[in-house]
Formats: structure tokens, sequence, C-alpha cells
């Protein structure tokens, strides 16, 4: 099959908007990678989606983790086409930017901001032997800088502004790529809460068009809903 099989790893892909987004690509005829730090959700994750996904142990915050990732892919499979950088946390309030301590900082920009970096960096390589190679960054609007901030989980939002910051930088250096940051909208997830207007499948749907069907000259651009967004 070589070159002509398309091929996604999805990040945080064993639950929420990453299993989601591995489902929906794998229903495009993807073979898809679902990317997990807890082996038993990921493993079960895999299973719901079927033939056409495989289990992938990643803790992105861990640098060792993802140099065994990309190892262990490259053992797999000759080329990369997609990476989706969805895993993500929150780990503040309303309030915190007064209240911030240097381990919530440290812990929320290691998994949203340098984990997608340290991600995008190792699996490059693979990615370059990809005839059309992309990269989608799953943002958050709340890291939209153009209006001010309004004050809520202000470490997230100052993640998800770096993250735009790394998918700017890497639009960048890999011009044959397609690089952009998507915000899903706000999702009925573990994360966005039950009172949340979309669904997985609608804050999915602006995630996989850049993954699959977005022109691939569309690059180091923020969106949402398939429309460029400001920074
Ligand atoms: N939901 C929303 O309204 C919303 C809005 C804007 C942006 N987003 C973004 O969308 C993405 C997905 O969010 P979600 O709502 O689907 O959240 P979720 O249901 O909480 O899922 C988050 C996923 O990320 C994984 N994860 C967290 N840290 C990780 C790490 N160090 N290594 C590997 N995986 C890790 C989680 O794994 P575990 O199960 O092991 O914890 C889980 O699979 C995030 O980047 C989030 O910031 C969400």
């Amino acid at each position: 099959m070589a070159k002509l099989e398309k091929i996604a790893l999805v990040t945080g892909a064993n639950k929420g908007i990453g299993f989601e987004v591995a489902r929906q690509l794998a229903n495009k005829g993807f073979r898809v990678f679902i990317g997990a730090r807890n082996e038993k959700a990921g493993r079960s994750a895999t299973e719901k989606i079927g033939a056409m996904a495989t289990f992938l142990k990643i803790d992105v915050s861990d640098q060792k983790s993802i140099q065994e990732a990309a190892r262990e892919l490259a053992t797999a499979v000759d080329h990369l086409d997609v990476l989706v950088n969805n895993a993500g946390i929150i780990v503040d309030g309303d309030d915190a930017i007064l209240k911030a301590t240097p381990e919530q900082f440290e812990e929320t920009m290691r998994t949203n901001a340098l984990g997608p970096l340290m991600v995008a960096e190792t699996f490059q390589p693979l990615l370059a032997k990809s005839s059309a190679p992309r990269i989608v960054n799953v943002s958050s609007s709340g890291g939209q800088l153009h209006d001010g901030a309004d004050g809520w989980s202000p470490i997230y939002c100052i993640s998800k502004t770096t993250l735009n910051g790394v998918t700017s930088q890497f639009a960048a250096a890999l011009p044959k790529f397609a690089v952009n940051s998507v915000c899903p909208g706000w999702v009925r997830t573990d994360m966005g809460g039950s009172s949340a207007p979309r669904s997985v499948e609608q804050g999915a749907e602006g995630i996989v068009w850049l993954a699959a069907d977005a022109p691939q000259n569309l690059t180091g651009k923020f969106l949402q809903d398939r429309k460029v967004i400001p920074w």
C-alpha cells in the first residue's frame, strides 16, 4: 500500500474531541493511530474504532515517551500524513492569574504548548515523507489576544496563545506542510462540561476538515468552523 495509504496520529484520542476526530478520520479511510498516555483507555478506544485504528502510547508531556512513540510508529509505517495535536488539560479556575502557582503554569504549558511543539518536532521527519503533510494544533479561542482577555482559565488561555505561536513558527519552518491552529468551539466533553452547546461531532468537524480536506496551501492560520479567525 505504501504512500497511497493515508495515515494520521491523534494525541489524546482515548476520549472527547480526540476520540471523535480519530473516529471520523477512520471513517474517511485513514489508518489512525490512537495516541493516549493511559494504555487501558487507549486500547479500549482503539477497539471501539475497529480495524482502521492502532493504539500508540504517548504522553505528550514527556519527551522520552514522545521519542519512544515516534520510534514505534516508524517501525509500523513508512510515512505520516497528519498529526493532530489534540491532547490538552485545564488546571486553573477563573481567578487563577492572581493565585497562579509555578506548578500549575509549568504543568499546563508543558502539556498544552511544549507538548505539541515536541511532538511536531519529533514526528516531523516521518511527516516529511508524506506528499501532503499536515499538522493540526487543537487550540482555543480563549488563547486569542485581539480582543483582550475575559479572565476565564487564564493559565490555560496563555498556553493556547503559546500554542498558536508554535503553529505560526512551524508553518514558517515547514513550507511544504499545512500547519494550522483550530478552535473546536465549546464542546460537551470532560473538559467542556455538560452545559457546552456543541456535541463532539460538531467540535471535531473543523479539525477533521483541516486534517483531511482543507487546501494544502492553507497554512499558518487560526481557524474555527473552516474560517480564519484572529490570533
Ligand atoms: N471541550 C471544549 O469545549 C474545548 C474548547 C476549546 C478547545 N478544546 C481543546 O480540545 C482538546 C481536546 O479537549 P476535550 O474537550 O476533548 O478534553 P478531554 O475530554 O478532557 O480530553 C483530553 C484528552 O487529552 C488527553 N491528555 C491530557 N494530557 C495528556 C498527556 N500529557 N499526554 C497524552 N494525552 C493527554 C487526555 O487523556 P487522559 O484521559 O489520560 O486524561 C484526554 O484523552 C484540548 O486540547 C482542549 O484544550 C476543548
